[in-house]
């Protein structure tokens, strides 16, 4: 194994995907709505860049914010380490082993502790502490304050094990030195949390404000309890992740990570937090009491920049790298699950990557359609939230609506091509939950075959297309045209 340690630099992959022709700039725009507009513009174009954010207006030339960095496929698959793929399948054919694979070496990749780094350019403490120097984004307007964390990771440790846990939670600037902490009841942050407040201690946190994208990719999926998410990142490297541990809470953080708040969640101190504009497009929480972090340190690159990834409605910042994993693991649980002859998956940005979830397979007997089918809405990794799984035959591109929703309309038969589940797993952040108030979060799924009918195959009318050999003698002859 190679021991040199790898610091989870922000420029080196911005340099790299420079050289792949997939960074924008934008100068001038202002932190108060124009930066998450032009960002949610941004995300929704076809082929659109990661966009580098300068001069922005109130802030030093060179305090920067980065949006859109994991939007494209060749954009997350250089996070990723994985080759440059043509199509979002051979980006989740790459993957779809890999997850199993990092897990079972994460232990090997244990941090490498350095004394210096970029990191330590600038050092503040106690006073001297002022977070408004940074640029933080009013997102939405409807937003409840300006965050400064939204692509970032949050370090803390398990009272009694030591584990130490990474996971992408939300920061709402509070004041000079203190932010709002938003972590959900059952994120492993907030089960290390309660066991220092039960303990009636001050709960000790680093919060990276900005690094290689990899890190708040990781940071932002489930990985397994027990498990430090810098093991896991250093898995997918190849190398152990390069880290300075903070002397006033002895946690790491990346040796050129950009911004890093370091201090405590005293016990009982919470402050109002939210709304903000969530990953389905919706407000679907108000305004309420979360942890607030006194930051004791600040430690700063020169020109440093802020990983933004706000959501909102999708496709949003991140829904496509959520996409491409959680379609990785379908895919992956179905046929472990045996279901033959599976031949893409893919759970659309539209619906969070979890609501709208497509299989394509190649029939095989009768029944074949609807056993996928249901076992797409229900597998461990599929179950929750799905509302509508959709099944398609081996001549349509999951990831593509327009084919999709021309399957579901010429190749289904409503009372008879969809099926109900009732009472299954929902959410409460599911927008239909809230608007009725569930007082338990079920939620009911459709099954939809718009797969051609299995003992009408052979006859059933057959397509009007160009053909492949077709398409490239035109595309040939009429290369301005096509
Ligand atoms: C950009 C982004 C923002 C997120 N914001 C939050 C948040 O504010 N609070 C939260 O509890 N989870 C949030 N999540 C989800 C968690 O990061 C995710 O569930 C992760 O697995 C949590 O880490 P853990 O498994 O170590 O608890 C966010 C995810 C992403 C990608």
């Amino acid at each position: 194994m190679n021991k040199t340690g790898n610091p989870l630099d922000l420029r080196e992959w911005l340099k790299r995907i420079d050289q792949i022709g997939e960074l924008d700039h934008c100068l001038g725009a202002h932190p108060n709505l124009e930066i998450g507009a032009i960002s949610q513009l941004n995300v929704k174009k076809e082929n659109h860049k990661a966009l580098l954010f300068d001069d922005i207006v109130g802030y030093p030339k060179g305090y920067r914010v980065l949006t859109c960095s994991t939007g494209s496929k060749k954009r997350l698959a250089s996070i990723l380490r994985l080759p440059s793929p043509n199509t979002h399948q051979d980006l989740i054919e790459s993957l779809r082993d890999k997850p199993a694979e990092w897990l079972s070496k994460a232990k090997d990749f244990t941090p490498t502790p350095v004394s210096h780094g970029p990191i330590l350019e600038n050092v503040m403490q106690g006073d001297a502490v002022d977070l408004n120097q940074f640029p933080a984004v009013l997102w939405n307007k409807d937003d409840g304050g300006k965050y400064i964390g939204t692509g970032c990771s949050v370090v803390s440790q398990d009272l009694e094990s030591g584990w130490v846990n990474v996971g992408t939670y939300r920061v709402m600037l509070q004041s000079k030195n203190k932010v709002g902490l938003m972590i959900i009841p059952g994120k492993h942050a907030h089960i290390q949390h309660t066991k220092y407040m039960d303990a009636k201690k001050p709960f000790p946190v680093v919060i990276i404000l900005g690094a290689d994208p990899l890190n708040y990719l990781i940071s932002g999926i489930e990985v397994p309890f027990d498990v430090s998410e810098f093991n896991y990142i250093g898995a997918i490297l190849g190398q152990p992740v390069e880290v300075i541990q903070g002397d006033v809470t002895n946690l790491p953080f990346p040796s050129a990570a950009e911004i890093v708040l370091e201090g405590w969640v005293y016990p009982g101190d919470q402050a109002p937090e939210g709304p903000f504009g969530e990953f389905l497009g919706y407000y679907t929480s108000g305004s309420s009491l979360a942890s607030v972090v006194t930051v004791e340190k600040l430690y700063y690159r020169n020109n440093p920049i802020i990983l933004g990834s706000p959501p909102s409605k999708p496709p949003n910042d991140y829904s496509y790298s959520k996409s491409v994993m959680r379609s990785a693991l379908l895919f992956n649980s179905i046929v472990a699950a045996g279901v033959p002859n599976v031949q893409s998956v893919w759970a659309h940005e539209i619906g969070g990557s979890r609501m709208f979830n497509v299989i394509s397979i190649k029939q095989k007997y009768a029944g074949h359609a609807r056993q996928a089918g249901h076992i797409l809405s229900q597998c461990g990794v599929g179950a929750y939230m799905s509302r509508y799984s959709i099944v398609v035959d081996e001549d349509i591109d999951p990831s593509n609506l327009s084919e999709v929703m021309w399957a579901v309309a010429t190749r289904s038969d409503p009372v008879n091509d969809i099926d109900f589940i009732q009472r299954g797993v929902g959410s409460q952040s599911d927008p239909m939950s809230v608007a009725q108030t569930l007082k338990a979060p079920f939620a009911s799924k459709a099954i939809i075959d718009a797969c051609r009918p299995f003992e009408y195959l052979s006859t059933f009318p057959k397509v009007v297309d160009v053909s492949e050999d077709l398409e490239k003698h035109v595309k040939k002859k009429w290369p301005n045209l096509l």
